[in-house]
């Protein structure tokens, strides 16, 4: 039988699930997930943390702890954060786990054994200072492809290119913030070029994949495929498998996609059946479906089954790749390290969860990026949630209850406006099928929604609060052909709501079990139960609030304290700086910001130029007692000479002066 395996992207384990990860990889497979479980296939959904490599490292660096301990909390986080927004994964590992060490290992040996791999000798970047090669994260600096500054030594977040760190332009080390050096280091690469001609075989059975996808991987081989560094200088990763190696780990992106094989071992053993992992893997007729953000491309499409296609096993490789655009906040692109996000753990705080599966699902970037608006969430779960769908249940329900005691009789014979609403929305609800099948989730979203929206019309049309005063049959026929719609919205729109629509069952007095086929199965009568909203509406302020959270993270960000770059007590020794007392303050015409000081620095007078003039006026500081940097080039400001530098300390463009605790006579040295 058909089994189907789908994963989401194991993400980085180096902080909290953000709405990024969950429009890239979770929520679209989720949903996928779930409308196969409807159609009652046989599908498993496998995914986890991607613990190694320099994200993670460098975040156990700026902590001072283990890089395990990192791995071991946001793995949890993000499992948490994953149940709150109902994303149900058959299993979520995290590859620092013991067992995917071995299996990691073999890949290696597979294909070097098979002669895919070389081992050479390269140039890489080298911190003096912390005596280590500076692998992919631990270097930034210009990307040689775009030119955008920040760019991290294995990809550029502006151009997504991916990138060999040596290339970079003006290098720094994450390090110690200089200017690395470079020296020769040993790694293991994998020939691409040789699997060229079998990728390109593949590829062309592969015309159903998205046009992204498939653009991505034809501008990936038309560059010309090379061979690729596999292996790393550091000490968290994968071990690699060879004598003498000691320092040196598989390189994050070889063993990641290994930890889908890695977490499916982790499920059957978890089910009491450690082979079963095979049925899927090593089955030809598992489709594996890897969900995933833009930027995993390469790495799923080429290199992943080239790997796959060179083990002893006969592993499945990939039947699609459905990968996402980025979505992007308020206009913005998201950045977890800019803060420039929406944390999953904070929005649980303030709203449903199921109104964030609602509004990414509606607004899923599919085919291009799109944007996370809060007002366009408030918007779209106001409207299309509240007045539409939830309106006409609760208007129906309601109508239900009070005339007919929440009886709904079958109606046989059915009037033209009846049966033209039926027609319409079994039409609708067959493109929703055909949307879920290929993806496209928000297509399938607005379809579902449509139903509703006919219901409502219908509803109007027809009058049933006139009718039941005039001929009551009528008015159930209204309600009727509503609960029928109800109904099949409830199973349509089931793998995007799930609680929803369980509530929605509930009130309708549906079975809780229920499968994709029976939505049209009419239902004939119905008994509603208690009513209740489905749906709640959002609140300008709530929403305001949000906008101002956002703002607020933003301004923590820019009071984060940015470190210079370490000196040596020599290099502070160099400073001459002296309390001095102020003789004289005057503004300088036609100057905003600036004072000319006359200073005694201890029987010498000195001319000093100073910025500070926002935040005093002269006469306050005639007379008083500063610290001033003496030693500092003298320039000329404004046409006057500057022969020192007095030192303020700044507070949001507030300048203070520093003055001694003590009183000190002028010229005392600072030390
Ligand atoms: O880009 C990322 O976040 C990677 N951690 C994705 C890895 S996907 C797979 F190969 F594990
Ligand atoms: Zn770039």
């Amino acid at each position: 039988m058909e089994k189907i395996l789908v994963t989401s992207a194991l993400t980085y384990a180096n902080g909290p699930l953000h709405i990024g990860h969950v429009a890239g990889s979770y929520l679209n497979a989720d949903i996928f997930v779930r409308y196969c479980k409807l159609k009652g296939k046989d599908v498993i959904y496998i995914g986890g943390t991607d613990d190694y490599g320099t994200p993670i490292s460098i975040k156990a660096e700026e902590e001072g702890i283990e890089p395990r301990i990192i791995a071991e909390r946001y793995n949890k986080s993000m499992k948490k954060d994953l149940d709150g927004l109902n994303i149900q994964l058959d299993n979520f590992s995290g590859t620092s786990r013991p067992e995917h060490i071995k299996i990691s290992q073999d890949f290696f040996t597979n294909l070097l054994e098979a002669g895919y791999l070389t081992k050479k000798t390269l140039n890489q970047f080298y911190d003096e200072k912390h005596k280590r090669f500076l692998a992919d994260r631990y270097v930034e600096g210009i990307c040689p492809h775009c030119k955008s500054e920040g760019a991290r030594g294995d990809q550029c977040d502006n151009c997504g290119k991916l990138i060999d760190s040596i290339n970079l332009i003006d290098p720094k080390s994450k390090l110690s913030g200089e200017k690395p050096v470079i020296k020769e280091t040993t790694h293991w690469y994998i020939n691409l070029p040789k699997f060229e001609n079998q990728l390109r075989e593949w590829f062309q059975t592969k015309k159903y994949w998205k046009d992204n996808v498939l653009n991505f991987i034809m501008s990936w081989l038309n560059e010309g495929l090379i061979e690729r560094a596999i292996t790393r200088d550091l000490d968290w990763g994968v071990p690699i498998p060879l004598e003498n190696t000691e320092g040196k780990v598989l390189y994050v992106w070889f063993d990641a996609p290994i930890g889908y094989i890695s977490s499916t071992m982790e499920w059957a053993e978890k089910q009491g059946k450690p082979d079963l992992w095979k049925e899927y893997w090593l089955n030809p007729e598992t489709k594996l479906i890897h969900f995933l953000g833009k930027d995993n491309i390469p790495f799923h499409t080429i290199i992943w089954p080239a790997m796959l296609s060179k083990q002893k096993e006969p592993f499945i490789l990939p039947y699609d790749v459905p990968a996402n655009e980025f979505l992007n906040l308020e206009g913005q692109k998201m950045s977890t390290s800019k803060n420039w996000t929406v944390w999953v753990k904070d929005y649980l705080k303030y709203f449903d969860s199921e109104y964030l599966r609602y509004y990414l699902a509606a607004n899923a970037p599919e085919t291009k990026d799109s944007d996370f608006y809060w007002k366009d969430f408030q918007n779209k779960i106001n409207n299309d949630l509240n007045n539409v769908l939830g309106n006409l249940a609760n208007r129906a329900f309601i109508f239900a209850r009070k005339y007919f005691d929440g009886k709904i009789e079958e109606e046989l014979e059915l009037s033209e406006p009846s049966q033209v609403a039926l027609k319409v929305c079994k039409n609708t609800l067959s493109d929703v099928e055909n949307s879920f099948n290929t993806y496209q989730v928000r297509k399938a979203v607005k379809s579902i929604i449509d139903v509703a929206r006919w219901g409502n019309r219908y509803f109007d049309e027809t009058q049933p609060w006139k009718e039941i005063k005039m001929n009551k049959r009528k008015a159930n026929e209204t309600l009727y052909i509503c609960a029928e719609l109800l109904s099949a919205i409830s199973i349509a729109l089931y793998p995007i709501l799930p609680d929803k629509m369980l509530k929605l069952r509930k009130m309708l007095n549906l079975s809780k079990i229920f499968n994709w086929k029976n939505i049209w199965d009419l239902q004939r009568r119905f008994t509603i139960g208690k009513v209740e909203p489905l749906f709640s509406k959002i609140e300008d302020a709530e929403i305001e609030k949000q906008l101002e959270l956002l703002k607020a993270t933003q301004n923590e960000e820019k009071k984060k304290m940015e470190h210079k770059p370490e000196i040596t007590f020599e290099d502070f020794e160099k400073l001459e700086m002296r309390i001095v007392k102020i003789l004289e303050a005057e503004n300088i015409p036609k100057s905003k910001k600036l004072l000319k000081l006359k200073v005694d620095i201890g029987g010498e007078e000195r001319s000093v130029i100073a910025g500070i003039s926002e935040s005093y006026e002269p006469e306050e500081l005639i007379g008083k007692k500063v610290a001033m940097l003496i030693n500092l080039k003298a320039r000329k400001v404004m046409g006057v000479e500057s022969q020192a530098m007095i030192l303020a300390a700044e507070d949001d463009g507030n300048f203070s002066v520093l003055v001694p605790h003590k009183n000190v006579k002028e010229g005392s040295e600072i030390s």
